[in-house]
């Protein structure tokens, strides 16, 4: 949460860390700030609310320049989000400006102390502590600002990706990093600092991403210096080459991000299984897999963990594993397992799915899990995150940048890219018939094309979202593969439109949730024609029977439960376990539309952060 942008070099620092703190708004967006060095002074300009304020507020003074700068935008941990608690925050002396991005733990022990020698305090924040903390070590010893900061952050138990300038010292920035992202751009004659490499990808495609406990000291016209923050060992850093290009982190054309990103699934579903799945050849090639190939297939169960979609993508995982390569699977929620003793050996495999790959409580469960003498395996988007570096060996789902807060094309992704793993180990285990497994590999090939005809229903899905745009509580029912699509249904709903919403297996509707139901109840059905669907065609009945609206998805041709629903939406058939690739697109729609209705700010729901660094 919170996203870090610096700029040190030739050009206006301003505008580009404006335009950066924009691109990382989806990590925070409670308030945002600044802090400019001006040739003799820094000045630092904060704001509650959005980065667009804050624009609003640095045009207002008109003699905010330099080419030395740190910007912030804010998801609050410690203190409401108001103007003092907005970052920078500078020290008692007025000397050194910081940024933070994480959690110090023990900030309240460190902040009685420092009071007791005569620091005071303006903000309620954890970071405005640890700027002190700097300050008070770098005047104990006389020392230099990159070995105070060392030396301070061997003192602070938390996260933090942290930037530090001093006024004193106007020709260096301090980047450090535990826990939470940091990436360093590295241009001719100037650096950039971001939380990710969004804000620096029209300048430069060469960066290093600091992993935890490593620091880097960034002066002008000279190779930045990098140190492990435990033992000040110098190092010399991995210059990565950035792949990333800017239309993808632009909107194209869409209102939203999220809307673009419905869109976006064909291809990034293509993306994700490109080179991988050759289905001329029989054969599923991922060398994360393939290389492991004994490992996986010997192990006796497999967790996944997660959290939110990840989560579901899980869910929906676990029946497909189950299903093709007959191994036991168990889907936890990584905040759920980290503080447990969970029962878990070298011979288990332990799957963890995370679009951000930066999720605090998922990485706390990839290092339980490994301590453990488990196997872990990462699904990951974001390429070169925490995760996908923590973890024994991995695949990356390539769905290009995720910006709306509520994920979509990660869920679907994930789900495409576990198939393909299950199909794998399916082969290696033998556990489906070679007519079978071609099948699957076939149909998968079709999935892209499938959704594109499911996305032509955005104008009637739009069409239902207004009839029910008022309603304050939706049931999303589904059964098998399409239960967990449920839960992501009512998810989704939820957290952009604010609407209460819940996912149910069919079956268990009549053991509570029924209660709920009166003519002012939508209720999403997942009806497709599997096995299932006589069931479900009889819960939608006892739903009618009590007067609640149904909101049918259907397979194309469908004339039971369109008799019965007040809506369908149909998708095109697929295989069973397939189908959640496209039952998913219409629910995610249906959202979208409801919240935009509603007047939501669709991209950056209130409270939400898209990567959840603190636990
Ligand atoms: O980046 P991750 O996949 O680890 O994120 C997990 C959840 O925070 C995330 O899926 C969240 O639930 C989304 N807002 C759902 O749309």
């Amino acid at each position: 949460m919170c996203g870090i942008v610096g700029y040190f070099g030739y050009r206006d620092a301003k505008s580009i860390i404006v335009k950066g703190l924009k691109r990382l708004e989806y990590r925070g967006y409670d308030s945002a700030g600044i802090a400019l060095y001006d040739g003799s002074d820094i000045k630092i300009i904060k704001t509650k609310g959005k980065v667009s304020d804050l624009e609003d507020k640095i045009a207002a003074k008109k003699n905010a320049n330099g080419s030395l700068g740190i910007g912030h935008t804010r998801w609050a941990t410690h203190g409401v989000p108001n103007d003092i608690n907005s970052h920078p925050h500078r020290s008692n002396s007025g000397d050194l400006v910081i940024i933070h991005n994480g959690i110090i733990e023990n900030y309240a022990a460190i902040k009685k102390e420092l009071v007791n020698r005569g620091y005071s305090f303006q903000s309620d924040t954890d970071t405005e502590v640890l700027v002190n903390l700097i300050e008070a070590v770098q005047k104990s010893g006389n020392y230099k600002l990159g070995e105070a900061v060392q030396i301070a952050l061997n003192q602070v138990v938390g996260a933090y990706a942290i930037a530090i300038i001093d006024l004193k010292k106007p020709n260096e920035i301090i980047v450090a990093r535990l826990g939470s992202p940091l990436a360093i751009g590295i241009g001719k004659d100037e650096y950039f600092i971001a939380s990710d490499a969004s804000p620096f990808i029209e300048y430069t495609n060469n960066a290093v991403y600091l992993e935890d406990e490593e620091m880097a000291v960034i002066r002008l016209h000279k190779e930045p210096e990098f140190r492990n923050i435990k033992n000040g060992d110098l190092f010399d850093p991995y210059v990565q080459e950035l792949q990333l290009n800017i239309e993808e982190i632009e909107k194209g054309g869409f209102n939203h991000f999220m809307l673009k990103e419905i869109f976006e699934q064909p291809k990034a579903i293509q993306d994700t299984y490109r080179g991988r799945l050759k289905v001329n050849k029989g054969l599923v090639k991922m060398s994360g897999i393939d290389d492991n190939i004994e490992k996986l297939s010997n192990a006796q169960k497999i967790t996944i963990v997660g959290c939110g979609t990840s989560w579901h993508a899980g869910l929906v995982a676990e029946y497909i594993f189950e299903e093709i390569a007959r191994i036991p699977v168990e889907v936890e929620y990584a905040s759920e397992f980290r503080y447990r003793n969970p029962i878990i050996s070298d011979k288990d495999i332990v799957i963890a799915i995370s679009q951000s790959g930066e999720t605090a409580d998922t990485l706390a469960a990839i290092k339980l899990a490994k301590k453990n003498g488990a196997f872990v395996f990462g699904v990951c988007n974001v390429v070169g995150s925490s995760i996908s570096r923590e973890t024994d060996a991995g695949a990356y789902t390539h769905a290009g940048p995720e910006i709306g807060v509520a994920s979509t094309k990660a869920f679907t992704t994930q789900i495409t890219l576990l198939t393909m793993m299950a199909l794998r180990l399916a082969k290696a285990k033998r556990t489906l018939s070679a007519s079978d497994y071609k099948r699957h590999l076939i149909e998968l090939e079709t999935i892209p094309g499938k959704i594109k005809t499911v996305l032509e229903s955005d104008a009637l899905t739009k069409k239902i979202a207004g009839i029910y745009k008022d309603a304050t509580n939706f049931l999303y029912l589904g059964r098998g593969f399409n239960f967990p699509v449920a839960l992501e249904g009512a998810l989704k709903l939820k957290e952009i439109s604010y609407i209460h919403a819940e996912g149910y297996p069919a079956a268990e509707m009549k053991h509570g949730p029924i209660a709920l139901i009166d003519e002012n109840m939508p209720i999403v059905v997942i009806a497709t024609k599997y096995g299932h669907y006589k069931k479900i065609v009889s819960n939608i009945q006892e739903i009618k029977s009590r007067k609640g609206k149904i909101i049918g998805i259907v397979t194309k041709g469908d004339t039971q439960v369109k008799a019965l629903a007040d809506h369908v939406i149909e998708i095109p058939e697929t295989l069973e376990l397939l189908s959640p690739l496209l039952t998913t697109i219409p629910l995610q729609l249906l959202s979208y539309h409801i919240a935009v209705l509603l007047g939501k700010n669709v991209d950056q729901p209130r409270n939400l952060a898209k990567s959840v660094t603190v636990e």
